[in-house]
């Protein structure tokens, strides 16, 4: 469980901390995102509010692609989920990256953003036969198969619609990657993929059955990753099982190293993109001299995080003997990372003229249980109706939040170099019970 004496004082100048937060900067006190004021955002659209900036998504994802450019046939699979917002795919869609979806939903989402299905991977653990069906029907580039009965399925199905289906297995390495457990998905006591010890056998089964054309091998060793080291490891499993492979006969087109990239949030320090590209590399390139093999990457928190923000009204100041609450309008709702993870999110003040004595405050939302955090012992000088932003909140922001004590969520809005949109509604009281009845 959450617990505060894992949240020591924490003192953020804020002036250091949007230094390396590409499009986000003070500007005469006051915190900008995209060159669009904050105050502006919250004047026009209120709070709790999340705001994007259009030219941070695509220098990240831009990094990816420069990074990776010593290789060739590389595909950026934006991972869909860490922010599925419409204008967010479009964006990228238009910048040519791919995405990894987790489920039809996504598909749907990535379609209606103006994304290729070709270019699109589909990881998940309980794909269902409807759908596989829908990928299959849509045309997506591969399915990341996670289970023995899953290549058997997609088989069945593909056989049943006349087509063949692109596929690649997702193997479970059983690498530590070194995160928090929640978000590690490659070790052998986690759900996702086919082990490594099964690996060979699964190819061969696979390659016995009709109507699967069998195209690559993906892992995903999960989230928030600081160090490259864990990636080389996988790497190296995964380049075992290759070479194994091509002896026997069954040669791929690609290989898919997944996500997992972390970033920033507070003191992190984690590998840049080209640490990380410069880590895999060398035996990407060899992987690609000997078999030809392209290579497929699926970030997303590393293109949205640090995209993102979330600003908040401060509702309620209540010092207490034991702690001081300052009570926002964002909560676990909104932004349910602290509360789920005990992750650290920073939250910096979006006035820096504001007039009032630091103190330390736990930053709280006003839903009924104590899990309802954003911050603890954070050292803010706060007023009543000042607006805080939390930053890094664009990647499994939005996208996690709930309606919990019929909140209607937030709105999103879209920063271009000066110029703001709403990319989606507030959400309105009607909106919530829509398909209810009395
Ligand atoms: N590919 C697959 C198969 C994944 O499962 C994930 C994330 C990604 C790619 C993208 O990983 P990323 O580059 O964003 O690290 N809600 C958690 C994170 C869950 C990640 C789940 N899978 C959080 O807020 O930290």
């Amino acid at each position: 469980m959450a617990d505060s004496t894992k949240h020591p004082t924490l003192t953020i100048d804020p002036h250091t901390h949007v230094a390396d937060l590409p499009f986000i900067h003070y500007q005469d006190n006051t915190l900008f995102i995209d060159n669009v004021s904050t105050k502006t955002l919250t004047q026009t659209y209120g709070t709790p509010l999340y705001v994007y900036s259009k030219n941070a998504l695509l220098a990240n994802y831009r990094t990816y692609v420069a990074s990776f450019a010593p290789l060739s046939n590389v595909q950026i699979c934006y991972a869909v989920k860490s922010n599925s917002n419409l204008a967010v795919l479009a964006t990228l869609a238009h910048a040519g990256a791919g995405f990894d979806i987790v489920s039809v939903g996504e598909l749907a989402r990535v379609l209606k953003a103006g994304g290729q299905a070709q270019k699109v991977v589909y990881s998940g653990v309980g794909k269902t036969k409807n759908d596989i069906i829908t990928a299959l029907n849509a045309g997506i580039g591969c399915f990341n198969v996670e289970a023995m009965s899953e290549i058997e399925l997609i088989s069945q199905i593909a056989g049943r619609l006349g087509k063949t289906a692109p596929i690649a297995l997702r193997i479970n390495p059983d690498v530590d990657a070194k995160t928090h457990p929640y978000i590690s998905t490659g070790l052998k006591e986690d759900k996702f993929g086919i082990s490594h010890d099964n690996a060979i056998d699964a190819y061969h089964f696979a390659n016995t059955l009709p109507n699967l054309d069998i195209i690559g091998i993906d892992c995903h060793i999960g989230s928030q990753l600081s160090n490259t080291q864990p990636f080389v490891d996988a790497l190296d499993k995964i380049i075992e099982l290759i070479d194994t492979l091509h002896t026997q006969g069954i040669t791929l087109d690609h290989i898919d190293l997944g996500g997992g990239l972390g970033v920033r949030y507070v003191d992190e320090t984690p590998a840049s993109v080209s640490e990380y590209a410069n880590a895999l590399l060398p035996k990407l390139l060899d992987l690609q001299k000997k078999y030809g093999l392209g290579l497929h990457l699926e970030p997303g928190r590393n293109i949205c995080a640090n995209a993102g923000m979330l600003l908040t009204n401060v509702d309620v100041l209540k010092p207490t003997e034991h702690k001081n609450f300052a009570i926002v309008d964002a909560s676990m709702c909104e932004l349910i990372r602290p509360a789920l993870y005990g992750s650290v999110m920073a939250v910096i003040p979006t006035d820096l003229s504001t007039i009032a004595a630091a103190k330390v405050w736990d930053v709280v939302g006003s839903v009924c249980e104590s899990s309802d955090f954003l911050a603890k012992n954070r050292t803010l000088a706060l007023n009543v109706d000042d607006t805080l932003a939390i930053t890094g909140a664009g990647a499994y922001g939005f996208v996690m939040a709930s309606n919990y004590n019929t909140r209607p969520r937030p709105a999103e809005v879209m920063c271009d170099d000066g110029s703001h949109r709403v990319v989606r509604e507030r959400e309105s009281l009607d909106d919530l019970w829509r398909g209810e009845s009395v």
